[in-house]
């Protein structure tokens, strides 16, 4: 069941409260085949980890069912972890590969994953950047958000016009994805690529999904707490066009 969508009172943000993550992530790929069917040429900014995964899995169903061709598409990943084997399976270009590029059927020279293990990262970041920029911009970006606020990886303190760019991983976030590395933190790399803030708000729409209660906190703080680099997902409501999809789970902390 899906309830009604609210209009926050604070911000042109429209929060959507699903049932639960499979209705949320219905929702996110209805977004994405509307603008696809409109724009076959669009940009998906794409994140990885646990919560779009239901979006691309629904999408693929969708996208067969309506023979929809996503070979003019492209797709931009958010982040890539700093040193990493791209080659490993724990490495973002390997699960944007599998999760986007075969998954989806996007043409592998239309997909963009930073370059963590670039020579000079700085050039690879700059050069990330003006990539993004060089084809017009991201129509859709498809976001997550960490338990301590994060967008991309950019952790608490990032500045909110913040551009691609290498950044060091708090202990949480390592924690956190330790998940993905046999659950040993000192495996998860110190240091990433990832977009900036600023980044992010050029994108033309957001998506922002959250499931589950360890994500309530990080949702009401960045909808309700001051907007401020304490809280990187705050800045989502200087956007004119975010909407949040949430389960009543990561919902629960919302007044
Ligand atoms: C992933 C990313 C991160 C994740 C966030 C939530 O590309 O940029 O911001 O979206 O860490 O991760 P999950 O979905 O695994 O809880």
């Amino acid at each position: 069941m899906i309830y009604p969508s609210s209009v926050s009172p604070l911000t042109s943000l429209r929060v959507i409260v699903a049932a639960d993550p499979a209705a949320a992530a219905e929702l996110a790929t209805t977004r994405i085949l509307t603008l696809l069917h409109s724009k076959p040429t669009a940009a998906l900014g794409v994140a990885t980890g646990s919560t779009p995964s239901p979006v691309y899995r629904a999408l693929s169903r969708a996208q067969l069912a309506e023979s929809l061709d996503l070979s003019r598409a492209r797709a931009f990943a958010l982040d890539e972890y700093v040193g990493i084997d791209a080659r490993l399976p724990q490495s973002y270009r390997s699960v944007i590969d599998a999760e986007v590029t075969e998954q989806l059927g996007f043409q592998r020279s239309h997909v963009s994953v930073p370059d963590g293990s670039a020579a000079d990262l700085a050039a690879a970041a700059r050069d990330y950047e003006a990539a993004i920029d060089a084809i017009g911009g991201v129509d859709l970006q498809i976001l997550g958000i960490g338990h301590n606020g994060h967008i991309g990886f950019n952790e608490p303190g990032s500045a909110h016009d913040s551009v691609t760019r290498v950044v060091t991983l708090t202990q949480e976030t390592r924690e956190a994805n330790a998940r993905f590395f046999d659950d040993n933190v000192e495996l998860v790399p110190q240091q990433a690529m990832t977009q900036g803030i600023g980044t992010i708000l050029k994108a033309r729409s957001i998506v922002l999904l959250a499931f589950g209660a360890g994500k309530a906190g990080a949702v009401a703080r960045a909808l309700e707490g001051p907007i401020e680099e304490a809280s990187p997902a705050s800045a989502l409501r200087k956007h004119s066009d975010v909407t949040i999809l949430l389960d009543e789970a990561a919902a629960s902390m919302l007044s």
